[in-house]
């Protein structure tokens, strides 16, 4: 349940921030990662340069922006180099080589490993998930095997704001299949074009609109852009009931908010591991095949295996046989069974790093802390004082807890994004914008504080009135023929550190 901060009259305060901290079950996991220093950010070199790079320099960034790239463990450096020497020291060894102090199983059952603990995180019973590729990439084999149109069924359901790569794929697939997008696509507008809010019910009579003649039904759990996490149980229920297959883009769901996608029944799914998995940029990615579409039976007539069409590779085969190079494709029980190639052990390495992590807790008391985290950055941006800034900005992400994960999109008046952006990072303040007008905020519980909470909120409220001040002057400059010259953030007095 969401707090009540405001019956605190302190809540507005730093000490109630560090307050706050102190009661944070998980603020041990902060010191497992890598915060990069607001020295580090201003530097102009990967190597120490010491003159971009002073002492004071080494305070934490306020880091923000889990939901595009997720931080660094510590141990994934201990994890790769355990890497490293295995190659080094063995060669192709290395793919059976079983070794005492090993941070991983022999490359050859890496995506064993990998798969186990993202199912842990996904909800899938054990064989559910494969480790593999790229987001995009599972995107297209799922539609491979998922979506199949006929005569009667024909039409994919997405959202009318989904991530392009998303349009670009289903697009892909509706070609493939000499369909027109005209009318075979069907976008779903959001119910408030305002804040981009889709409600529920307005989802499923769009779905119901089309039913009988809709075939596959794609969205996002959690949207990138406003941060609002779907109903997915509720929404794939009714699909399916429809006759509809349901599949889910989850890249800002995952590691995120608790999923069961097992028991919501869920066709299939895909997400990245660089966001809230810290597995670093464009790691190897997830797919989650419900246990039903993954199984592999034998006519008992005909001796033909049955099982889900799917673009395959070696990887998917039977692995016992592997080795064998037998022509006959026999697909693995489960998820496994889409694989195509041998996974990226770089990459398998560097997630199951971020996996120990994610096992030192588990994804309800993740949940409980950005529920209380999400809810203090939300809090303070609607109570905090913000003088001339009063008014400057309105939050799109829903204010139910419920219905979002751990991201605040905070639309800012007109001109006013690209100085606050400059500000935040000179201040050493990191969060994303999509132009040309929202800020992406995002506290990952795993390793932000409630004091990063308010002092992004402290830097923001700054950076606000640095950005009004300068509208004011160009439209002065402007309405008075000078065309005046405007100073940037960094060369604005008065600006005393916040820590
Ligand atoms: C919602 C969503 N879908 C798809 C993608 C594309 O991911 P990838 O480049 O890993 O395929 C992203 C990337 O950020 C995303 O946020």
């Amino acid at each position: 349940m969401a707090a009540d901060f405001g019956a605190n009259p302190q809540a507005l305060t730093q000490e109630y921030a560090k307050e706050l901290d102190t009661q944070d079950p998980l603020r041990h996991i902060r010191d497992e990662f890598l915060i990069p220093t607001r020295g580090n950010l201003k530097r102009k070199s990967i190597a120490n340069d010491t003159e971009s790079s002073t002492p004071s320099d080494s305070t934490p960034s306020t880091y923000l922006c889990g939901n595009s790239l997720g931080l660094q463990p510590k141990r994934t450096r201990t994890y790769l180099d355990s890497y490293l020497s295995t190659w080094s020291q063995f060669g192709v060894h290395g793919h059976f080589k079983e070794m005492q102090d090993a941070k991983t199983l022999p490359w050859v059952n890496i995506d064993e490993q990998t798969s186990e603990g993202m199912c842990k995180i996904v909800g899938a019973l054990k064989g559910e998930v494969a480790v593999m590729q790229s987001l995009t990439a599972n995107l297209h084999f799922s539609m491979a095997s998922f979506y199949r149109p006929s005569k009667e069924r024909w039409k994919i359901i997405i959202e009318g704001k989904a991530f392009p790569s998303d349009h670009y794929a289903v697009y892909s697939h509706l070609s493939h299949h000499n369909l027109d997008p005209a009318d075979s696509l069907i976008l779903i507008e959001p119910s408030d074009a305002e804040t981009h809010y889709f409600g529920t019910q307005h989802i499923l009579d769009t779905i119901a609109e089309h039913a009988e003649t809709t075939a596959l039904l794609l969205l996002p759990g959690v949207h990138y852009y406003t941060g609002q996490y779907l109903d997915i149980a509720t929404i794939t229920s009714f699909a399916q009931s429809k006759g509809i297959t349901v599949g889910w883009d989850l890249a800002h769901a995952a590691g995120n908010i608790p999923l069961h996608l097992h028991d919501w029944n869920v066709d299939f799914a895909a997400w990245c591991s660089y966001k809230y998995l810290n597995a670093g940029a464009g790691a190897i990615a997830g797919l989650f095949v419900h246990e039903k579409h993954g199984r592999v039976t034998k006519n008992e007539k005909s001796g033909v295996l049955e099982y889900t069409p799917r673009l395959s590779g070696w990887w998917g085969n039977d692995k016992d046989a592997r080795f064998r190079m037998e022509r006959d494709f026999v697909p693995m029980v489960g998820a496994a069974g889409w694989q195509l190639s041998n996974p990226s052990v770089l990459d398998c390495t560097s997630l199951c790093a971020s996996l120990a992590v994610f096992g030192m807790t588990d994804m309800g008391t993740i949940r409980a802390k950005s529920v209380k985290l999400t809810g203090y950055l939300e809090f303070l941006l609607h109570n905090w004082h913000m003088g001339e800034a009063d008014g400057a900005y309105s939050i799109l992400t829903p204010s139910n807890p419920e219905e979002r994960g751990a991201q605040i999109s905070v639309r800012l008046k007109e001109g006013l994004l690209e100085t606050v952006m400059e500000v935040s990072e000179e201040e050493g303040v990191v969060v994303d914008e999509r132009r040309p007008d929202v800020v992406r905020v995002a506290p990952a519980p795993l390793y932000n504080s409630f004091g990063d909470v308010w002092r992004f909120v402290s830097v923001f409220e700054r950076a606000l009135k640095v950005a009004i001040a300068k509208k004011k002057k160009k439209k002065k400059g402007s309405s008075s023929g000078g065309g005046t010259m405007v100073d940037g953030p960094s060369k604005e007095k008065g600006w005393g550190d916040v820590t």
